[in-house]
């Protein structure tokens, strides 16, 4: 049987409009909350196979995507590479922050896979649990958004500690960028590996970087995870996710070679057929507040993306991941009008 949401990503649409949506498994879900209350520590939850495996199913149950996302968190990566990693509920993620180009040397990748085999078992799990039809999607975080996690120890509104480094010791600031290179390809290689059909490069605070550190440490570093994984894994598509990059998407587009972008909720649709769509797989983009209040407003947001998008590629998303409080009747509701939808 063939995958809608893998052809149209390789440029082959088909007569229905593929779906998934970021944190599609999640706190919105009972079922979710059910299995995550059984483990303590989210890590240990990410790298608990068997739950991980099925929480990435959940949604499917009810919603019938066409995609199922790994269900892992970018915060793997660090962990994995010997960073102290954790969740503090009401708080969010915590890390040790790493500030000096001996602690990025420390970062060991050499025992990346002790962890992040736990990620690729899941997949294994996924395989051979999979609905037909339903492409596998596996995910990691972009370098520059990792890092503003790993130098300020936390998320962070400006990313003031990231860019401080960066601005004045550019060298030093890209050994760290260059380990996650190195630790990035490597993860998703595996993950395409052992089952993943597609992956997603997330890259959630690519804003308001100013161009030149956008081409330093957005473009160039996903430019080469792309290159990477292509020497071995050719034919699997990468989609990328410059979240709120406005116009410098374009360049984002021509300069790495990606094969779909996932458009944030303020790109506008129009611009985005001409200048996006044009060249590459697009995906997204309805504000998931939308799905918060549902009724007429999200019913004609989704419809005029669907049918702004109708004529080539397009993979129908969110523009950033649901919030624990959305009504399941909504997504239920949304789904079914995507699915209804024909080209
Ligand atoms: O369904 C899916 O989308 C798959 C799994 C997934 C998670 N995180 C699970 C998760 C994916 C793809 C991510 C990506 C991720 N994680 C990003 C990039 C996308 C984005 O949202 O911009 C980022 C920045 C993170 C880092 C992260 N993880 C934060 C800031 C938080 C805390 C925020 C919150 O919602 O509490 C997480 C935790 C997290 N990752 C949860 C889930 C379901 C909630 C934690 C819980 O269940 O207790």
């Amino acid at each position: 049987m063939t995958k809608l949401l893998l052809e149209t990503l390789k440029g082959n649409p088909g007569e229905r409009v593929p779906f998934w949506y970021m944190r599609q498994a999640g706190r919105y879900l009972q079922e979710y909350r059910d299995v995550r209350a059984t483990t303590n520590s989210f890590m240990e939850f990410c790298y608990t196979p068997e739950k991980a495996a099925e929480v990435t199913l959940q949604p499917l149950r009810r919603f019938g995507m066409d995609g199922a996302i790994l269900f892992a968190d970018i915060l793997v990566v660090p962990d994995a590479l010997g960073q102290k990693v954790w969740f503090e509920s009401g708080v969010g993620p915590r890390l040790e922050p790493i500030t000096t180009s001996g602690q990025v040397t420390a970062l060991d990748i050499d025992a990346f896979d002790n962890r992040a085999g736990n990620v690729y078992k899941t997949l294994e799990i996924l395989q051979n649990a999979l609905p037909e039809g339903v492409t596998q999607l596996g995910f990691a975080g972009a370098p520059w958004t990792v890092a503003t996690y790993m130098v300020e120890g936390a998320g962070s509104k400006d990313h003031g500690a990231a860019k401080d480094w960066g601005y004045r010791d550019p060298a030093g600031f890209d050994l760290l960028l260059e380990k996650l290179v190195d630790a990035t390809s490597h993860y998703l290689i595996k993950q395409i590996d052992a089952g993943a059909d597609a992956v997603q490069i997330f890259d959630s605070w690519s804003a308001a970087l100013p161009e030149p550190a956008f081409d330093r440490w957005v473009i160039a570093p996903t430019k080469e995870i792309i290159r990477r994984i292509r020497k071995v894994h050719s034919e699997t598509p990468i989609i990328g996710f410059p979240r709120l990059a406005g116009c410098q998407l374009e360049k984002f587009v021509d300069q790495t070679g990606i094969n779909g972008v996932s458009l944030d909720s303020g790109v506008p649709l129009d611009w985005a057929k001409t200048a996006i769509q044009s060249k590459v797989c697009t995906q997204g983009n309805l504000d998931p507040r939308m799905v918060v209040a549902g009724g007429e407003m999200m019913r004609a947001e989704a419809t005029r993306i669907l049918e702004t998008f109708r004529d080539g590629p397009h993979v129908f998303n969110l523009g950033h991941g649901f919030v624990p409080e959305t009504p399941v009747a909504h997504v239920a509701e949304l789904s079914q009008l995507v699915k209804d939808f024909r080209r």
